[in-house]
């Protein structure tokens, strides 16, 4: 472990939400990071901090307006969600159970409890659980005291040298040492198989995202462009309908 956390001291990437050990901030990163690779994200972090430096800011401001920040960024609950959480924050301060706030489950409390709270506990999202089932297959052992590190060396593990599809062992992985996975050459198969993503042309994800694209762009958009998707958004708490358009949410509180 202390091999990793040294590798990450040297070489790992300096990220904006590696700076800040504030619980909102990360909440955002992770918010964002969910779904959508870091290159992309970047912009995106950066943007909302500048625009809602903490939970009570965003909460202030109104989910139409935070919906289209998020515009290109897809799955856009992830935003409602991310206002909602602010919202609740701002009024009654952070749950004991983080998993109570909107659109948190298990992989983000943890990813809150390690990354802003410093504690020894691993996020296991998908490159995670991947890591772990080649490197460490009797479960990840911890890293008492260096949580925060091992767990973003985890993910910079996972998305930089122990992936999915082109495993890098032999190019240099600082964790190849005494790695079970890449000695009994079953790295490959040690890949947990993703849920293949429907096609996005043609698809409801993508209709509705062309309607919130209009509505962040005007404000609105005539709902039968697309009933069906428009129905879906309302249904989602994502627009308002309004006679025969589809408006943008309000609702900061
Ligand atoms: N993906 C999710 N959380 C991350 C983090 N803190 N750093 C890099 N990638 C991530």
């Amino acid at each position: 472990m202390r091999g990793l956390v040294d590798w990450f001291h040297r070489e790992g990437a300096d990220l904006p939400w590696r700076r800040t050990r504030d619980r909102y901030r990360v909440l955002v990163a992770e918010a964002q990071l969910q779904a959508t690779p870091v290159g992309r994200v970047l912009p995106y972090y950066e943007r909302f901090i500048s625009l809602w430096p903490t939970a009570a800011d965003m909460a202030r401001a109104d989910l139409g307006e935070v919906l289209a920040e998020w515009q290109g960024l897809g799955y856009p609950r992830r935003a409602r969600n991310l206002h909602a959480a602010a919202g609740v924050v701002a009024v009654s301060g952070w749950p004991d159970r983080l998993t109570d706030l909107p659109g948190v489950g298990a992989y983000t409390a943890a990813a809150i409890r390690c990354f802003a709270d410093g504690e020894d506990v691993l996020p296991v999202d998908t490159n995670a659980a991947r890591v772990v089932a080649r490197r460490f297959p009797g479960g990840w052992p911890g890293a008492p005291g260096l949580g925060w590190e091992a767990g973003q060396a985890i993910m910079d593990l996972g998305r930089l040298w122990c992936t999915a599809r082109a495993p890098r062992c032999e190019q240099g992985c600082p964790m190849r040492e005494g790695c079970p996975a890449a000695d009994a050459g079953t790295v490959a198969e040690l890949t947990p198989v993703r849920r293949p993503q429907g096609r996005y042309e043609g698809s409801m994800r993508q209709r509705r995202g062309r309607l919130l694209r209009e509505l962040a762009d005007c404000g609105w958009v005539e709902r039968d462009r697309d009933p069906e998707a428009a129905e879906s958004l309302v249904a989602d708490g994502l627009a308002r309908a309004r006679d025969d358009r589809l408006v943008r949410v309000g609702g900061g509180v």
